[in-house]
C-alpha cells in the first residue's frame, strides 16, 4: 500500500528505517508516462521507492508558470499506487520552507549557461530543493530523467562536489510515437502548437544524423529545422540551441570528438519547452 506523507514527521514515521535500499524519484507532480518509467526503473534497482511531489517555488523565476503549473495530486497518487510506490512525500510549501531560506545551494558557472542563462536562479532553486529532499528522504539512489540534461549534470556535480552519499541515476527521455518528449507542460499545448513543437525533436534528430560530420554540421542541420519552424503557424520562438559536453555543459566546437549533448529550448505560444539528444561526435578523417 502506498503511504502518503504530507510532513517530514509523517514520512519518517513510515520510512525510518526501511530495510534494504531506498530509491527516491523527485517530481513536481502532473505525473505522466515519463515519470512512470522513472518509478518502474527505481523499483527494479531498489527494495523501496519514495516519490516526492512538490512544485518548488524556488526554481521558478518572476513571470514563469509557477501559478499555472499543473497540480493534479489525486491523479498522481493513483499513478503512484498503481506503480506500487511505497511512500509519496507531498509537502506543502510551508513544510519545505518554514522560514525564508538564508542558506541555499549555488549552481555556479554550470548553472548560468544554456538553460541557466534563460532562467536565472532556476538551478540554484532546483539544487536547493533536491538537496533538502536528499536530506529528508536519505535515499541510497535517486532517479532523474535525462530530458532535463543540465539539471541531471548539475545534480551529479552537486553530489560529487559536496560528497553526498547518494547514487544518481539518469533514465532516458520517454517520447510520444511522433518524437515529442513527454513533459508535464505538454498539456498546455493546443493541437496546432503541438504540431509546431515537434520541430524541437526533429531538429535534434537532424543534428544527431550529422554526428559523423563534426560539431558545425550538427548545429547547422538542427538550426535549419528550427528556422523552418519559425515560419510555421503558430511559429516556434527558439530560445537556444547548444552542443555541449554532457558533464560540464561547456559548449563544444570545431574538431571536438566524443560524447556531447545537443540541447534545445523554445517557446510555442505561451509554453516553453526543452529537449535534448545525447550523441557521439566524430570528425571525418582526411584521406
Ligand atoms: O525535474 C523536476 O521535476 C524538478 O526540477 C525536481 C528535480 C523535482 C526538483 O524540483
Amino acid at each position: 500500500m502506498t503511504t502518503i506523507a504530507r510532513t517530514r514527521a509523517e514520512l519518517a514515521a513510515r520510512t525510518d528505517p526501511l530495510p534494504g535500499t531506498v530509491a527516491l524519484v523527485p517530481t513536481m507532480g502532473a505525473l505522466h508516462e515519463g515519470h512512470r518509467a522513472l518509478i518502474r526503473h527505481a523499483r527494479e534497482i531498489a527494495a523501496h521507492v519514495v516519490v516526492s511531489i512538490f512544485v518548488n517555488p524556488l526554481q521558478f523565476g518572476a513571470g514563469e508558470d509557477l501559478d499555472r503549473y499543473p497540480r493534479t495530486l489525486d491523479a498522481d497518487l493513483e499513478v503512484c499506487a498503481a506503480e506500487r510506490v511505497d511512500a509519496v512525500f507531498a509537502p506543502a510549501v510551508g513544510e519545505m520552507y518554514p522560514v525564508s531560506n538564508e542558506i541555499t545551494v549555488g549552481a555556479g558557472r554550470m548553472g548560468a549557461i544554456a538553460e541557466g542563462a534563460s532562467r536565472p536562479g532556476h538551478f540554484d532553486g532546483m539544487l536547493t530543493v533536491v538537496m533538502k529532499l536528499f536530506q529528508i528522504v536519505t535515499p541510497d539512489v535517486a532517479v532523474f530523467g535525462e530530458k532535463d540534461a543540465q539539471q541531471l549534470a548539475l545534480i551529479r556535480r552537486m553530489v560529487s562536489d559536496l560528497n553526498l552519499r547518494v547514487e544518481v541515476i539518469g533514465f532516458p527521455t520517454v517520447r510520444e510515437p511522433d518524437g515529442l518528449a513527454l513533459s508535464s507542460r505538454n498539456r498546455y499545448l493546443s493541437a496546432a502548437e503541438r504540431g509546431t513543437a515537434l520541430a524541437l525533436s526533429r531538429a535534434l534528430r537532424a543534428g544527431a544524423g550529422r554526428a559523423g560530420a563534426g560539431s558545425a554540421a550538427v548545429l547547422a542541420a538542427a538550426r535549419t529545422v528550427l528556422d523552418e519552424a519559425m515560419k510555421a503557424e503558430p511559429p516556434l520562438d527558439p530560445d537556444y540551441l547548444v552542443l555541449v559536453d554532457p558533464a560540464t555543459f561547456e559548449e563544444v566546437a570545431g574538431e571536438y570528438a566524443g560524447p556531447a549533448v545537443l540541447a534545445v529550448a523554445g517557446r510555442v505560444g505561451a509554453t516553453r519547452l526543452i529537449d535534448n539528444q545525447p550523441l557521439v561526435l566524430t570528425v571525418p578523417q582526411e584521406v
